[in-house]
């Protein structure tokens, strides 16, 4: 077989047998094809699309292409949660910890930043000596001890999916949804949990830019959930304005603190439970979403969520004095306050170029392997539906010099809209995908 005859086929609009994409995905992950190769493949797939079929042979060929612990079969229940990408979304850094503490089991390998996104691996990296390259032992051993880890993609776990995630980033293939059904599902399925949450997002900050397409990926991936037999359910949420008020991976991690410390940013704070409540459902420990959301309220009110992060990070080789004193996060060099320019409400604020910005001054990757400034990104002192006087704080922004904020100052500006007329944010949760909605046989752009 021919890499090249691959690609062709591909660029074609053909499709793949199962053995070529194995062949394909092993190749890759050995180093016999090429990135430039590989990088011209994943194009043609962003524009040609795969079949129902392809996709779930991919997601597999991922997932087989390194080890895999099926965790399930050493504790049950045990859960797993992914966010398909947003910005300011610290959702993961509060949901594992506060199922934990609610006494059901995470598993969780979680990804970098991806695009104009974040990751959550990212973030806690900003915590001293934390580890996230986990061996198989160390991540089981982790889970069994503190009922809760969360590693990143490493070399023995879905190895094909972190050369492949690291090269979609830089290559302009993260937004297709068999490469993200794929990218997602093939590291729950190396994994092995027992019930899998997806938090799937739309709107500007999101990869999926409607509702519509964010319910083709949902579909998408439930469905590869249940031909696995792990249950898996999606929620779909908006992604129009970014989430809370932080956006870069220190700041998140400090908003996410405050969250679990139960004085974060209500609007997410009332998400987070909700996902949260859905694991707790979904696996048994209440029985319905009312009384787990007061499960969950009690865990925040305890301080049991905040000790289920510190204890985690210590576990990981973090130092966990960070977590009980975020103060000790060093800032950036530079912090800048813009104002409002106009006395009216905000009407939209544009998620994916606030994630731009926050990459531009640091927070994130242009190149592949590219250094990440953990200190640097925006605080947004107001949302959609608030009312601002001109002059009033609009964004904290930090940054690793002057220059830095001069050359994104108009940008951030024009990231808002305004309108004199009182305005409603969209409802944070959309729409709920369970398991018998079924994606249809058909090929998926
Ligand atoms: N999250 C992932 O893990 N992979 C993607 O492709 C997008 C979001």
């Amino acid at each position: 077989m021919q890499a090249s005859e691959l690609i062709r086929k591909k660029r074609d609009g053909e499709e793949l047998s199962t053995t070529e994409i194995d062949w394909l995905i092993e190749q890759y992950t050995q180093g016999t094809i090429p990135d430039y190769q590989m990088s011209a493949w994943l194009m043609a797939v962003y524009w040609r699309g795969m079949t129902t079929r392809e996709i779930s042979d991919l997601t597999l060929a991922m997932a087989h292409s390194g080890e895999e612990l099926h965790v399930r079969e050493t504790i049950s229940p045990v859960i797993d949660k992914h966010s398909t990408g947003g910005v300011g979304d610290k959702i993961t850094l509060v949901v594992a910890p506060l199922v934990a503490a609610c006494g059901v089991a995470v598993g969780k390998m979680t990804g970098r930043g991806l695009g104009h996104t974040g990751g959550t691996i990212d973030k806690l990296e900003a915590i001293p000596g934390f580890r996230s390259e986990l061996s198989r032992s160390e991540f089981m051993h982790i889970l069994l001890k503190h009922n809760i880890v969360l590693a990143g993609q490493s070399t023995d776990l879905a190895p094909a999916d972190g050369k492949l995630y690291a090269l979609r980033d830089v290559t302009g293939t993260v937004e297709s949804i068999p490469l993200i059904a794929a990218s997602i599902m093939s590291k729950k399925l190396a994994i092995g949990c027992s019930h899998l949450l997806l938090d799937v997002k739309f709107g500007s900050g999101a990869f999926m830019k409607t509702p519509e397409r964010a319910r083709e990926l949902a579909t998408t991936m439930v469905d590869i959930g249940r031909n696995a037999h792990m249950q898996t359910t999606a929620a779909i949420t908006s992604m129009q304005q970014p989430l809370g008020h932080a956006v870069g991976n220190a700041l998140e991690l400090i908003e996410a603190i405050a969250i679990l410390q139960g004085h974060g940013p209500q609007d997410i704070a009332d998400l987070c439970y909700h996902e949260v409540a859905e694991l707790l459902v979904m696996t048994g420990k209440a029985a319905d979403i009312k009384a787990a959301t007061q499960v969950v309220k009690q865990a925040v009110h305890s301080g049991a969520g905040i000790a289920k992060l510190t204890e985690v990070v210590a576990a990981q080789g973090g130092n966990p004095h960070y977590i009980e004193q975020p103060h000790l996060f060093p800032s950036a060099p530079v912090q800048s306050l813009l104002l409002a320019p106009h006395s009216a409400y905000i009407a939209g604020i544009h998620a994916e170029q606030i994630g731009f910005i926050s990459m531009r001054l640091g927070g994130g990757r242009f190149k592949k392997d590219e250094q990440i400034d953990t200190r640097t990104g925006l605080v947004l002192h107001a949302k959609i539906g608030d009312y601002l006087q001109a002059g009033d704080p609009l964004v904290d922004v930090h940054a690793r010099n002057m220059t830095d904020v001069d050359a994104i100052r108009d940008d951030l500006l024009r990231c808002y809209t305004w309108s004199d007329a009182s305005i409603r944010p969209d409802p944070l949760v959309y729409e709920i995908i369970h398991p018998w909605t079924f994606a249809c046989d058909t090929t998926i752009l």
